[in-house]
Formats: structure tokens, sequence, C-alpha cells
């Protein structure tokens, strides 16, 4: 059998195999812009993870011609109105570390007592035939302080309280983040599509 072949907008070689164990029961090879050799740098204009996942998915099938997926996703805290939301990679303004981000966040909640937030992740996939859109959403809390033992996860996670597991996220093996999580959720619905239509 020949493999098919999706491209994903990302560049990230750790999301590529993650997506790659995902889709391989389908056949397919994921490649990514950094594996086919080509420039790939869309502004995220937009001001919704939709807008923005499919400003990669679009700009990814229009350069290759391959269906093409793309993920974005980010932490909304209702207390601040939904910020950092699309913003969540470069809060707090640019050439900041994971840690000074989330201190950032820490800072500019203070002690309101209303901690709820959630992580989304919206994915898109394109091709001659589809637009469509997946999204996943996972609830939790803004803790007070930041975790500096729990050796897991990146970016908000540890000072995102997931009540369910009684931890936070830089406390949870990937394996079992994975279960529950904003990324994961989308995928499974995107994968569940993406059955059918085979
Ligand atoms: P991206 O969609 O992978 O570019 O992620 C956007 C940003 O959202 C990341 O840089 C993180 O700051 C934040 N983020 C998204 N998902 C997670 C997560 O699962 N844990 C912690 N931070 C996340």
């Amino acid at each position: 059998m020949t493999k098919k072949t999706l491209a994903f907008a990302s560049g990230s070689e750790h999301k590529r195999k993650e997506m790659q164990m995902l889709l391989s029961p389908f056949g397919y090879e994921v490649v990514t812009p950094k594996t086919l050799g080509i420039k790939f740098q869309p502004e995220e204009t937009e001001t919704t993870f939709l807008g923005n996942s499919f400003i990669k998915s679009k700009e990814l099938f229009r350069l290759t011609g391959l269906p093409s997926f793309a993920d974005d996703s980010g932490i909304s805290v209702d207390a601040l109105g939904g910020e950092p939301g699309v913003s969540s990679a470069r809060f707090g303004g640019p050439g900041l570390s994971d840690k000074e981000r989330a201190l950032y966040l820490l800072t500019k909640l203070g002690n309101n007592s209303n901690r709820n937030a959630h992580y989304s992740c919206v994915v898109t996939y394109v091709d001659a035939h589809h637009n469509l859109s997946f999204e996943g959403t996972v609830n939790g809390q803004i803790t007070t302080d930041y975790d500096e033992v729990g050796p897991y996860g990146f970016g908000y996670d540890p000072i995102f309280y997931y009540s369910e597991f009684g931890k936070r996220f830089s406390q949870v093996p990937e394996e079992e983040k994975n279960k529950v999580s904003h990324r994961k959720k989308a995928m499974e619905l995107f994968l569940k599509w993406f059955h059918m239509i085979q």
C-alpha cells in the first residue's frame, strides 16, 4: 500500500510525532513544513483559536496541495475576560520564558477569588473538498502560586489545577494528561470524522 500524506502546520517535531502516532493506523505519513523543507511563517492575525488555526491549515494547503491540518491552542482565564487566549504564547511580551509568562498571569490575577480557567484547542482540516474544525476544552483553576517541583507539562501547566485529578497538570504524566486534554479531545473529534471519510 502506498502511504498517503497529510500535512501538519506546526514547527514542533514533538507534536509531529504525536500526530504521526495517531494517524499511523489510517496509513498516513504526517509531514510538516520543516520535513518538507518549505518556509512557513503565516501571521496569526485572527482573534480566535478557530481563525488562527484556519490561517495555518489553509496556508499549508495552498502551499503544498496536500490535505492539511493545524491546531491552535491556549488558556483563557474568566476573571481576565478570557485573556490570554490567542495571545497565550506571547502573553506579557516577547522574550519571556514559559515560567515568566505563568508568573505574569498570576500577578495579573492577583488575589481574585474567581480562579476559573480553561484550555482550548481548535483543530482545522482543509483539502480540496473540506473546510472543517474540531474543538476540545478542559476546565480548571488557576492556582495562587507556581509549582516548582512538578516535572511534567509545559506552558501554564504549573499553575493549572485540574480538580478531577486533584493535581496540577505539571504533576500529571503525559499519558494521563493526554486522556483529558483539550488537544486530545479536539484530535479525537477530528480522527472520528477522518475515519468516516476514508
Ligand atoms: P500552540 O497552539 O501550541 O502554539 O500553543 C499556544 C500556547 O498556549 C502555548 O505556548 C502555551 O503557552 C499555551 N498552551 C497550549 N496548550 C497548553 C498546555 O497543554 N499546557 C500548557 N500551556 C498550553
